[in-house]
């Protein structure tokens, strides 16, 4: 029998997670904890390059595990925890950095959008994609699943394993296979930008109430009559509406688009009345996780000590190849 492949990702705790998201990352880590050794990550360390707000660092932490858990992730099907459980991730990052020309940082997509929008980048920034790489090679892992978005940090992880295999003289670390998520189309936000934390222009997957009618309602749209036939293909609001409805329904609101005498208001009451419902099951999941935070707690405890075990497996023989000394034993 084969061996099961390793699968691994992280979502940086940096603020509440949206719909974008959802589609675009958590929804395929769910579905894949079924089809191979999956590993997911708070990536803790990664959010520090832009929050440094300790008590909301905690707080965004524990909503995305909230968030995970009531969405399906199963901890007994996956391996789920926090990044800074396991030290391992920062020691193999520097032994990493220490072989990764600056040039190679300074070719860094995100880091370069910063630079030109004018932030005044940290060290973190500059070489988060050495602790990305630490990440995915810590577990030996085979798959990454993410968007089209990390692929350039996937390509130096990749970079990286083979310097350190070469530097060594051994396989030390595996090379993960290339793998991006294509299926995903990029989620808009209502102003019909890429929906972004950092754009404002998110509607979060656990809002409900006011909050999540106001967000819905202030979806961009163009200024035509109640009464003009419309396009779903180029609204906001029918794009999202495509992520939630199931196939009879999603033709039946483009009919009415195309007839006319639909407005975008009664388009954008389907459309929360669709999130609800979709996120009904989960959102009650999460209340009952929140009176329970014992078993929030645990999960992640026994996520780390299973992620370090591995993690130490891989780290051991680096630390003799590299000619580190260690007096302990985790
Ligand atoms: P944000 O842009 O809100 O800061 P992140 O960069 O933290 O989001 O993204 C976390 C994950 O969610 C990544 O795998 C990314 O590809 C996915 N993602 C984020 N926004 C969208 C979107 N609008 N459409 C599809 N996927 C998205
Ligand atoms: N950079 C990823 C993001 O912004 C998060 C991340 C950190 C990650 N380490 C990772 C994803 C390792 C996959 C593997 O979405």
């Amino acid at each position: 029998m084969s061996k099961q492949k390793t699968i691994l990702s992280g979502i940086q705790p940096s603020g509440k997670l949206h719909i974008g998201n959802y589609f675009g990352a958590m929804r395929q880590h769910i579905r894949m904890q079924e089809e191979g050794d999956a590993f997911y990550f708070l990536a803790n360390y990664h959010s520090l390059t832009s929050v440094s707000d300790g008590g909301l660092l905690k707080e965004y932490t524990t909503d995305v595990v909230l968030d995970y858990l009531a969405l399906g992730l199963d901890p007994e099907k996956c391996t789920f925890f926090a990044q800074s459980d396991v030290p391992q991730t920062t020691e193999l990052a520097w032994i990493l950095g220490c072989l990764t020309p600056v040039s190679l940082m300074e070719k860094g997509v995100a880091y370069k959008d910063k630079v030109a929008n004018g932030l005044s980048p940290n060290i973190g920034l500059f070489t988060y994609p050495i602790l990305q790489a630490a990440d995915i090679l810590i577990y030996h892992s085979d798959l990454v699943p993410v968007g089209e978005d990390q692929k350039q940090n996937i390509e130096i992880a990749r970079d990286l394993a083979g310097k350190l295999n070469r530097a060594c003289d051994k396989e030390l670390l595996n090379i993960p296979e290339d793998y991006i998520l294509k299926s995903v189309a990029t989620v808009p936000g209502i102003d019909g930008r890429k929906m972004s934390k950092s754009y404002g222009n998110t509607i979060n997957i656990f809002a409900e109430g006011k909050a999540l009618k106001k967000r819905v309602m202030s979806i961009q749209t163009d200024s035509k009559a109640l009464e003009d036939p419309k396009d779903p293909d180029t609204c906001n609001v029918f794009a999202l509406i495509k992520l939630f409805a199931d196939e009879p329904k999603r033709q039946e609101i483009a009919d009415q688009y195309r007839a006319g005498g639909y407005g975008y208001g009664h388009a954008k009451k389907e459309l929360l009345d669709l999130i609800l419902g979709y996120f009904a099951e989960a959102r009650e999941r999460r209340k009952e996780l929140e009176k329970n935070m014992d078993y929030v707690h645990d999960v992640l405890r026994n996520g780390g000590k299973k992620a370090r075990k591995r993690a130490e497996t891989v780290m051991k023989p680096i630390r003799e190849a590299t000619g580190l000394i260690r007096s302990f034993e985790y």
